[in-house]
């Protein structure tokens, strides 16, 4: 769910109240507060849309879509927006109706929660359809990834936009811990725990530290394939969308973490780590 390039749009937040411990902290609260930037991601998803098709994007499929922090604030952008999120674990999405919905009311109808598998199709067509904080990486094998992509092609509604997040770089690939003070006296800690290089696996997990010295470790943990873009735009393209571009995130001049800001760059930079999206048009 997340990368230490990506996480670092995050900014410290000033909180008040008791001070948190693994013991009264709640995980799922804890990843957004870390990992999500809902807010941009729906502004690129928008933005994006809007400048290829000519019109504001409706519908919205997010899958893998846990806490569906994304689809609240794709709803938030106004009455005529409309999402599904697909996810087969029903811990976070039970959660994310109590914690990112309850609040948005009559709103909340708007959104249409499916417990399924991603590969299963869509209620409606949608005009965008992501998958976010790179979850397609369960994905192990060529022959998996073309399937699925395969399915989101077909699903999507008529001058669709498929997008996924990605990242790389050589730092991307080395077994380390990346560390951030997420302010209340909690460290997030990104762990790179293994990446093979016969097989592509790669296994990473975060982790929280607290200021009275407890930890909640392995809070969340990822067995998934680490892929190139070059190769994920060939699937793409193999599964039959007519256009692949790749956008990379720009880098802040003072502490060179990524920006925020992503722009069209079919070539990118080569730096220690990067983070970019893959838009496939259909
Ligand atoms: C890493 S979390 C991502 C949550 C969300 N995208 C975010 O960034 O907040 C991955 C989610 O994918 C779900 N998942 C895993 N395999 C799935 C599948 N085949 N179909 C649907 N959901 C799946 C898990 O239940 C989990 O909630």
């Amino acid at each position: 769910m997340a990368t230490p390039t990506k996480s670092r749009r995050k900014k410290q937040g000033r909180r008040r109240g008791p001070r948190a411990t693994a013991k009264n902290s709640d995980k799922y609260d804890l990843y957004q507060k870390s990992v999500n930037s809902p807010d941009n991601d729906v502004e690129f998803l928008i933005e994006t849309y809007t400048t290829m098709r000519g019109r504001a994007p409706r519908h919205l499929r997010e899958d893998f879509c846990g806490t569906a922090a994304l689809a609240a604030e794709w709803i938030r952008q106004g009455d005529d927006k409309t999402v599904e999120g697909f996810d087969i674990d029903p811990e976070p999405v039970e959660w994310g109706k109590k914690h990112n919905f309850a609040s948005l009311g009559d709103a909340a109808d708007r959104m249409t929660w499916q417990l399924k598998d991603v590969r299963d199709p869509s209620a409606k067509a949608p005009d965008v359809r992501t998958a976010p904080n790179f979850s397609y990486w369960i994905f192990k094998t060529r022959k998996e990834m073309l399937e699925y992509f395969t399915s989101c092609r077909e699903d999507l509604a008529e001058g669709g936009l498929y997008v996924v997040d990605l990242y790389g770089g050589p730092e991307a690939l080395c077994e380390m811990q990346e560390e951030r003070d997420i302010g209340g006296g909690i460290t997030y800690v990104w762990d790179q725990k293994s990446w093979w290089p016969g097989s592509g696996e790669y296994e990473s997990a975060i982790h929280f530290h607290f200021h009275d010295g407890s930890k909640m470790r392995n809070a969340f943990e990822y067995s998934w394939r680490m892929w190139g873009l070059t190769e994920l735009k060939d699937i793409m393209l193999d599964a039959g969308f007519a256009k692949v571009d790749s956008y990379f995130e720009g880098t802040d001049e003072d502490d060179e973490s990524g920006d925020g800001n992503f722009e069209i760059d079919p070539r990118g930079e080569n730096c220690e780590a990067w983070i970019a999206y893959l838009v496939a048009a259909k």
